[in-house]
């Protein structure tokens, strides 16, 4: 069955990768935006009894992104598809997943069921904030780790480092990323794995509390889903090193970076720092990027 790959305006290098990858058709979009403020996406691509990959993070303006994803794919459906899956790398509100104070929204549950009016034929995303945000899809909805990538990048430059399992410690920042941070472990040959127990004194501020864990001339990889003002790891940095780290390492899926992020760069506890390209911006001087688009091809192998 033939295959044509789509994004609409936030993963287009990776559309492009995961086209030429599979040996299929980049497909072609149009928008139309008119006086009053509208939008009109469509697809310029014949997707007729085709398997449609459509990639679209919902980024930042999540709104946007979100609502010309839909239009493309009513315009897919609406093409004669076969097939419709949908790659959302980077679920925009999967931090809002729960309600923490009266009265408040789960505008994450919110989004999926909007995305559940598209009727594709799967959903998949990547290490999502929460693994329970699945529940909220009436669509089939799958969470891909992408550990094997974090693995193959550390194997790289550790090199002998991890073969001794003493030399190394994954280090969860907080409860959230505990079972990213097994996989991560599970993966380098067993390595240990802590969590630091992390507290917000005030929305967008991150500090954690004093830990006993052993990390005295170890190397520690910190293990987070989402880099957003880089708060976390720049205070679970400063902890594993006032502790006697070696070298810190940081790895995240996701990397919002948001505005006053620049700090993280910034650090001198911070020896690496590592993200997926689940959202594409320009890539930033001294952060390490890899590739999702070989996890997405998997999928598609015969
Ligand atoms: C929080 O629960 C997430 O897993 C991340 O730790 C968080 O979003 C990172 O945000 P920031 O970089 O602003 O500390």
């Amino acid at each position: 069955m033939e295959k044509i790959v789509f994004s609409v305006s936030a993963n287009k290098k990776c559309a492009k990768e995961v086209a030429n990858l599979l040996g299929c058709e980049e497909g072609k979009i149009q928008i139309n935006h008119f006086q009053d403020g509208e939008v009109m996406v469509k697809t310029k691509s014949d997707v007729k009894d085709k398997i449609v990959i459509v990639i679209q993070s919902t980024s930042s303006p999540a709104h946007e992104k979100l609502f010309k994803l839909l239009l493309l794919l009513d315009s897919i459906k609406r093409g004669g598809a076969y097939k419709i899956y949908l790659y959302i790398p980077y679920f925009g509100y999967s931090r809002q997943e729960r309600v923490s104070f009266k009265n408040e929204p789960i505008s994450c549950e919110v989004v999926a069921r909007i995305l559940d009016t598209a009727k594709v034929d799967k959903i998949i995303s990547f290490d999502i904030h929460h693994k329970d945000i699945k529940d909220f899809f009436k669509t089939e909805f799958i969470n891909k780790p992408t550990t094997s990538l974090f693995k193959n990048y550390y194997k790289s430059i550790l090199n002998d480092e991890i073969n001794d399992k003493n030399n190394i410690v994954i280090v969860s920042p907080d409860h959230g990323s505990n079972e990213r941070a097994h996989l991560l472990g599970d993966a380098l040959k067993n390595a240990p794995v802590i969590i630091l127990d992390k507290y917000r004194p005030a929305p967008n501020k991150a500090e954690h509390l004093k830990s006993d864990a052993d990390v005295k001339d170890k190397t520690c990889i910190i293990v987070d889903d989402i880099i957003d003002t880089g708060g976390t790891l720049i205070s679970a940095s400063k902890l594993l090193k006032d502790k006697g780290a070696k070298k810190v390492l940081i790895c995240a899926s996701h990397a919002v970076l948001s505005k006053n992020s620049k700090k993280l760069l910034k650090s001198k506890q911070i020896a690496d720092i590592v993200v997926t390209n689940s959202i594409e911006k320009r890539k930033i001087k001294g952060i390490n990027y890899l590739s999702i688009s070989p996890l997405i091809v998997d999928d598609f192998k015969d």
